[in-house]
Order: structure tokens, then sequence, then C-alpha cells
């Protein structure tokens, strides 16, 4: 399968105004494997941050920036990354009513972020609001998070779901498409079926991943890269592999390195 973001070379900002991601076109042979990893900078303040950007510039092309560091930083530090070149994925998983989540999309628009997060347990009258709000110029792409890769079927149940993950996964991925949001979040474990049932151009990003024998720490449904990559991810989220590794670089070298064969083996 042929999995890329059609135009995401051109998407990078030269100057102020935020260029918004072209659709995602799984037709088109994706060729460049730093479009399918996302570092998750899930550090306390900017200083920190930064630090690690610098380590990574020149292996990494996009960053997501999460609650610990936006709420530290705010959208300044989002404008700091673009103007560097990067890509940001805004990871602040909205989940409120729909008028509030609306309104929270329209407020990070001017940031820059090419991909926002949203919950799709908020239900269908939040997402439609919040696809509402991004249909705006400039507005980032939405992803709705379908259950948190650190949820187990045990978890789940405890919040009163009784659904498996993998069922409760696929009823709010269709719920987030039904009601226009562009991509979902899910993870490893669910890809393979959500590229099956949903339209094949959608994007699917997925957190979760470990290299094999590395610690899982709180993550419950994980696996390898090029086991997220074969079974049709559109993008990768990692954290803690890279950002805690003691060359973080080489760390984002090896998945690259992971995601261009698992490319040239689907080619095959
Ligand atoms: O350190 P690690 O690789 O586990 O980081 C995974 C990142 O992906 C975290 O920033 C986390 O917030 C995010 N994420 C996740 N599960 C989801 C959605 C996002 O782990 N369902």
């Amino acid at each position: 399968m042929a999995l890329t973001f059609a135009g995401m070379q051109n998407t990078r900002l030269s100057g102020p105004t935020p260029a918004r991601l072209d659709p995602v076109d799984h037709s088109v042979e994706s060729t460049d494997p730093k479009d399918r990893l996302a570092v998750a900078l899930d550090l306390p303040d900017t200083h920190h941050a930064l630090a690690l950007v610098d380590r990574l510039e020149g292996s990494c092309r996009w960053f997501k920036v999460g609650m610990e560091l936006y709420y530290a930083s705010g959208s300044s530090f989002v404008e700091t990354l673009r103007n560097r070149g990067f890509q940001i994925f805004l990871d602040l998983k909205l989940h409120d009513i729909p008028n509030t989540v609306a309104g929270a999309v329209r407020s990070v628009t001017n940031a820059g972020a090419s991909l926002l997060t949203v919950h799709a347990g908020g239900g269908r009258a939040m997402l439609a609001a919040a696809a509402e709000a991004a249909s705006a110029p400039h507005a980032p792409r939405l992803l709705a998070v379908t259950v948190l890769t650190s949820m187990d079927a045990a978890q789940l149940t405890a919040v009163g779901v009784t659904a498996s993950p993998a069922e409760q996964v696929l009823r709010l991925a269709r719920l987030a498409q039904s009601a226009g949001i562009d991509g979902i979040v899910c993870s490893p474990e669910e890809v393979g079926t959500l590229r099956t049932e949903l339209a094949p151009e959608t994007m699917l990003v997925i957190p979760g991943i470990r290299p094999a024998g590395s610690a899982a720490g709180d993550q419950k449904r994980i696996a390898t890269a090029a086991e997220a990559i074969t079974r049709g991810a559109s993008m990768l989220v990692v954290g803690r592999p890279i950002t805690r590794a003691a060359d973080p670089a080489a760390a984002a070298r090896v998945i690259l390195q992971e995601i261009a064969e698992s490319q040239s083996t689907l080619k095959k």
C-alpha cells in the first residue's frame, strides 16, 4: 500500500502565514520517512524542548506539542518551531461542549499547527462543531483520538465501556469521520482494521510505538514502527523512545530507517 500526504513537501512556512496541509492522498508514493514521524515533545518548558529540537534538527521534520508543553509555553512556542521550518502537530485532545471546542479550534488556528487533536468521545455535535471551525483558512487539520493507547479492556470496562478496545476504536473512528473529521488517532493494534474499514485516504496517526525490547511505560497497546507502518499507519508518534534516548537523533534515525524499510517492503 502506498501511503503519503500529498503536498506535504510544500507546506513548510517561509513567512508568517501558516499553511494548512493538503488532503491526504494515499495513492501517491511516500518519498520521505521524515513526513511519517512526529516526535512528541512531552517536556516541561521551552528551554528543555528547544534543547531537544536542536539535537533533532536535520533528523526530524515533525514535532508534536502536547498539553504539558503547550500549557507552559502557549502558541508562541508553536510559532517558534514553525519559523524554524518544522511541522507542528498540536495534541490538545479537545473535549468539551461544542461551542467551547469550536472556539478553541479558532483560538489555536493562527499559531500555525498543521494538525490538531480532538477527542472522538466528545460526540457527534462536538466533532461537527470542531470540523466547522477547522474549515477556516489556515486552520489545522483535525484528528480524532479514539481510545488512548494507555487504556486496555479492563480500564475501558471500568469507565463503563463494555465494548473491546478494537470495537470502541472502530465505532469512534466512524463517528468522527461521519462528523467531518479528517484523520484518526488509534493504537497499532487497531490500525490494520481501520485501514481496511475506513476510506483509503484516511490519515491514521499511531502512538504507542516501541522499538522491540524497549520499555512500554504507561502504554498498553503497542507495536514497533515497522509493524505499525506495515499495517497501514500514515504517521507514527514517538516520544520517550527518542526523547529519553542517550542519543535522540540516533534513536530517531533507527525509527526512520525502519519506516523506510517497511515502505519498500510494502511496494514489492
Ligand atoms: O512517550 P510515548 O512514545 O509513549 O508518547 C506517546 C505520545 O502520544 C504522548 O505524547 C501521548 O500524549 C500521545 N498519545 C498517546 N495515545 C493516544 C493519543 C496520543 O500516547 N491515543
